[in-house]
């Protein structure tokens, strides 16, 4: 979704903050635009549609300045075109700013502004906040701020450069991301971004802002401050820590891939290496999850754990679900985010609510997380971003340090959500009664788990082989029974999002009580169909399937002759335990979705319509 950058120091921004919204467009976009300071005053230029349009206005019309903000639009309020990209001006054009989130009282601040004489140019409820500073101006950019974000309800990532109140960036957050970066040799230079991939080729030693928090940005250092209340009476100064993050620019380059996607397919040996990197006891037969330290006696007095999620994350969360009931004899429940946090949820003593997410920003998850704390359970998060919303938000949690994950469709980001859940299933079933034995079984089988995600894309030309089969197909059933139904889910959602071919994930048993109806001989169905505990019942579904014509694509375990001459393709994938079969079934899904887009022409990386993280309800 949106994304900020910044920059004050003494070179030219334009170019540094080009190169920082090009790190930034997989996150999604529809506009972008850039704001420098300059002797002029402040100069604005902007533009519907990619980058490069922004790139060929500076080049017509050049601007230069050591003091400037940038952003990627992707619209909620008016129309994805030039007038409404950001950034936004108040009447004189002196006092300029970007914006993430929502103002969610933006009617009425426009109408009370508008009696105040204020004129607005866009439909955006930013344009609101540039006339609220305005109004709010003494003399001091960040005291106008501060007044001025006393009148917002509703969520902001912000930063505002004034020529009024020059050489400085004032920025502000409640609900959505922002850090800063610190120049890591004095370079006179300070940062501000909303995701650190923006500025992650000039410094890693960052200061991420929490809620309610305000910073003032100059060449030579930054302040930061807690914004006061309604009521409050200024601003208090904070002292933040600096993190110095571990990823390097080369993970967010596409390293002779030709999309990112595919890259973070291949990267997922290593995916499941980092996860488990320093995590398993072999000789105790559990694992160690130094982020649950704070959250030990929660854990033991779970009766039940809600996991809440959305989109691939709530996928992995209904993988969880089989995980922890069966290894680890937990009740647990499912439930989408932005379900979860209307649903006044009835949380008593001994609930744990679990929040999945790979950015660690979006919106549902975060509200959710919230109101199960405001309603005083205790939380946890499986997360990949560190330092992000979710993970500060929760009580205790694991990273799953999978590394940036840039194709908006998510791929490691699972693989590693996956293989956390295992590990926390071990850790569970340890304290409630697993033997030693189990539990030294399943470290044995996580260990070999690497190397069994390497044969599988071992078997890439194969499956793009199958791709050309079936590129044109209008329609996919995707069916899976106990762990893999959820597998099931997200390979649909994987072809349906990168492709733009309708498909749809289904408990393969369901198949009867509906869907049969569409089975035909144009109809091609993925079973997942390793040979597990559910194994014969799924037989019997692809024979259904079968008898009506339909063509049948199963991933089947390597060995297993029962399927041979019964479908129409199998792909093999290695025999693993149950609880961690999913893991190695899901790889061939992303990668059937991957080829068939690919060969369908689309944009892989940056699907039309989608965001790489929903920062807004
Ligand atoms: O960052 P999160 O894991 O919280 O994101 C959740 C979903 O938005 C995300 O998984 C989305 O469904 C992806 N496009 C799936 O590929």
């Amino acid at each position: 979704m949106c994304g900020i950058v910044g920059y004050v120091g003494r070179q030219d921004a334009v170019p540094l903050l080009v190169e920082g919204l090009k790190r930034l467009e997989y996150r999604g976009y529809d506009s972008a635009g850039i704001a420098v300071q300059n002797s002029h005053g402040v100069e604005l230029r902007k533009c519907a549609g990619k980058i490069i349009g922004l790139e060929q206005l500076l080049g017509t019309h050049p601007v230069q300045g050591s003091t400037g903000i940038a952003h990627t639009r992707w619209a909620t309020h008016g129309a994805p075109n030039q007038t409404n990209a950001h950034p936004h001006s108040d009447c004189a054009d002196e006092i300029v700013l970007v914006h993430n989130g929502i103002i969610e009282n933006c009617d009425v601040l426009r109408s009370k502004l508008t009696e105040l004489g204020h004129h607005f140019r866009t439909d955006t409820d930013t344009e609101t906040l540039a006339h609220l500073i305005e109004h709010a101006f003494e003399g001091n950019l960040e005291r106008a701020v501060a007044a001025a974000l006393s009148h917002v309800e509703g969520t902001y990532g912000i930063a505002v450069i004034s020529s009024r109140d020059p050489d400085k960036i004032v920025v502000a957050r409640r609900s959505a991301p922002l850090l800063l970066g610190v120049a890591e040799n004095g370079e006179g230079a300070t940062w501000v971004a909303s995701d650190v991939a923006a500025i992650l080729g000039h410094t890693r030693n960052v200061v991420y802002l929490d809620d309610d928090e305000l910073a003032i940005l100059r060449p030579n250092g930054y302040e930061t401050l807690k914004l006061p209340g309604r009521d409050g009476e200024g601003l208090e100064p904070i002292q933040k820590e600096i993190s110095h993050v571990a990823w390097d620019l080369a993970r967010i380059e596409r390293a002779g891939y030709p999309h990112f996607m595919l890259k973070e397919i291949h990267e997922q040996a290593d995916t499941v290496r980092d996860a488990m990197r320093g995590r398993l006891l072999q000789e105790e037969g559990t694992a160690r999850l130094g982020g649950l330290i704070q959250l030990e006696s929660a854990l033991d007095v779970a009766e039940r754990i809600i996991i809440t999620a959305c989109g691939t994350s709530w996928h992995a969360a209904l993988v969880g679900e089989y995980m922890l009931e069966e290894y680890a004899r937990i009740p647990v429940e499912v439930e989408y985010a932005s379900e979860f946090r209307y649903r006044n949820p009835i949380l008593e003593p001994g609930t744990l609510v679990l929040g999945i997410s790979q950015s660690g920003e979006t919106a549902d998850t975060l509200a959710a997380i919230r109101e199960a704390k405001r309603l005083g359970a205790a939380t946890m998060g499986i997360v990949n971003v560190v330092g992000s919303s979710i993970a500060r938000a929760t009580d205790g949690g694991v990273y799953t340090h999978s590394g940036p994950e840039i194709g908006v469709a998510s791929t490691k980001a699972f693989v590693g959500q996956l293989t956390v859940l295992a590990l926390f299933t071990l850790l569970m079933g340890r304290r409630r009664g697993m033997s030693i034995l189990e539990g030294r079984g399943i470290v044995s089988a996580l260990e070999e788990l690497p190397g069994l995600v390497d044969e599988v894309l071992a078997g890439e030309e194969e499956i793009r082989q199958l791709a050309s089969e079936f590129q044109s197909a209008r329609n996919f059933l995707y069916l899976g029974r106990g762990a893999n139904f959820p597998v099931a889910l997200e390979g649909a959602l994987k072809l349906k999002e990168i492709s733009y071919i309708h498909a749809e994930g289904y408990p393969a048993a369901e198949m009867k009580h509906g869907p049969i109806a569409l089975i035909d001989d144009e109809m091609p169905v993925v079973f997942i169909a390793p040979k597990d505990s559910v194994y014969p019942k799924i037989v019997a579904n692809i024979e259904e399937v079968k008898s009506r014509g339909g063509r049948v694509i199963a991933i089947h375990t390597n060995g297993d002759e029962r399927l041979h001459g019964k479908v129409d393709h199998l792909i093999e994938v290695p025999k693993t335990l149950e609880l961690l079969q999913p893991i190695l079934t899901a790889i061939p899904l992303q990668l059937l979705a991957y080829h068939i887009a690919v060969l369908r022409g689309c944009d892989v990386d940056q699907p039309r319509n989608l965001a790489k993280s929903v920062t807004v309800e």
